[in-house]
């Protein structure tokens, strides 16, 4: 939290400011107010991103690029400002490049395809290369690796936590050598909620020679890495974690790094020209983009951008780590709990095991009450299973939740123990 003031509790107790603005909030779920505490999983959109998205569907939407007639410029034009605001939003300068994606997942494949893909010439990785993942990462940054490494012939080493989740430079070390050519890790694991201190293992990365990737899915909603900050080629995010529709990401990095990889998906709008037995590929980022993009997705994207920048960064930030760390205070001292990585104080997740209580059974009794929380391996078996748990309970913070929605989970799940037990 570094020197910024801490939020007083008085504060997080009144009326929350920003939840009017939340139209998919206004509802009850089983008789009661919901509480939405998945925000992990996928945030609600202010009413600012959705007035931008209906605004292009019906004033702009039309296809980008090949149209000379007014609307397909305007939506080539939306398509473009929307570029450029979330290339500002994530400190890209004139060395860096944003492609858009569907989301975090197509972006990290992205990266791991174009890397280990030998179809339109060497790939970057070859065998006897080797790549290095934290083991506190998304399937999402591990399974394009695991096929990136069989594919290439390059050797895939875990970086492991301690004991507590945490990830320690000093253990990225030995795992770095003459033959790393990729380290990816996570701004912050979505199982655990542990942030690593990803600046400094990624600048240990990039100093050993290795492309360096970051997956902000999580981070990018409060914390929000820049790239003009950190040692990283290749940083992978989603528009519905941070406020915005699904089905939109981006892929922002060095522009140098970009153009070593193979597009994964060929077709429109990616070509310079074609002819019947070969073609050659466009400039970044259209290189990388191959058919319709979803516009729509990317202004309410841009659109999330800004709204979060109107709130301001530090004032996310420090609000839903507040919430995690009372979270973690009220949660910790029910009997026979555990919450997973305790200490971490910039997170926004808290995740949780009770003794003799299954985690889908505690979500299911907290939805009666109106408290959406997320239950299972989140996607993260090898982590859950390096740290010694099974699945867990997931509570997860937006700007919109308070104090009393915290007060809420804490006694849910008191109440539902006390049933389960
Ligand atoms: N990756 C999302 C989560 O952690 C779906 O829940």
């Amino acid at each position: 939290m570094g020197e910024r003031p801490a939020l007083q509790a008085a504060a997080l107790h009144a009326a929350n400011p920003y939840v009017a603005q939340f139209p998919g909030l206004a509802q009850q779920v089983h008789g009661q107010p919901l509480a939405y505490l998945d925000n992990a999983a996928t945030t609600h959109m202010p009413q600012a991103v959705i007035d931008a998205v209906v605004g292009f569907e019906l004033r702009s939407r039309a296809n980008i690029h090949r149209g000379v007639h007014t609307l397909s410029q305007r939506s080539t034009d939306a398509f473009d400002d929307a570029r450029a605001t979330l290339r500002a939003f994530v400190g890209a300068g004139s060395e860096h490049e944003l492609v858009f994606t569907s989301g975090t997942t197509e972006a990290l494949n992205l990266v791991a395809h174009g890397l280990s893909d030998a179809g339109l010439g060497a790939a970057v990785l070859q065998p006897g290369d080797e790549i290095v993942v934290s083991a506190l990462e998304h399937h999402a940054n591990l399974v394009p690796w695991q096929v990136a490494a069989r594919r290439s012939g390059a050797r895939l080493r875990v970086l492991r936590p301690d004991a507590q989740g945490r990830l320690d430079p000093a253990a990225l070390k030995p795992l770095l050598g003459p033959r790393t050519r990729v380290f990816s890790v996570t701004a912050c694991a979505n199982a655990s909620g542990e942030r690593p201190p990803y600046e400094a293992l990624l600048a240990l990365a990039a100093e050993a020679g290795a492309l360096t990737v970051l997956d902000a899915a999580q981070a990018v909603a409060h914390e929000v890495p820049r790239l003009d900050a950190i040692a990283c080629d290749f940083m992978a995010f989603s528009g519905h974690k941070m406020y915005g529709p699904m089905g939109i990401g981006a892929l922002v990095g060095r522009r140098r790094a970009l153009e070593r990889l193979a597009p994964l998906r060929l077709g429109g709008d990616m070509v310079e020209w074609v002819s019947e037995q070969e073609a050659s590929f466009a400039d970044l980022p259209a290189r990388l983009e191959g058919g319709t993009p979803n516009v729509g997705g990317a202004v309410g994207m841009a659109a999330a951008a800004r709204w979060i920048d109107a709130v301001g960064r530090a004032v996310i930030d420090d609000h839903v780590c507040a919430l995690r760390r009372h979270a973690v205070q009220r949660l910790a001292s029910l009997p026979r709990l555990r919450v997973l990585s305790p200490g971490c104080e910039r997170t926004a997740i808290v995740s949780f095991v009770a003794e003799d209580a299954h985690p889908h059974d505690l979500g299911t009794l907290l939805d009666h009450r109106g408290i959406a929380v997320r239950t299972g391996h989140h996607c993260a078996q090898p982590l859950l299973e390096c740290l010694g748990f099974g699945p867990t309970t997931r509570a997860s913070f937006a700007i919109y939740n308070s104090l009393d929605e915290v007060e809420r989970l804490a006694d849910g799940v008191a109440h539902a123990l006390e049933k389960l037990r």
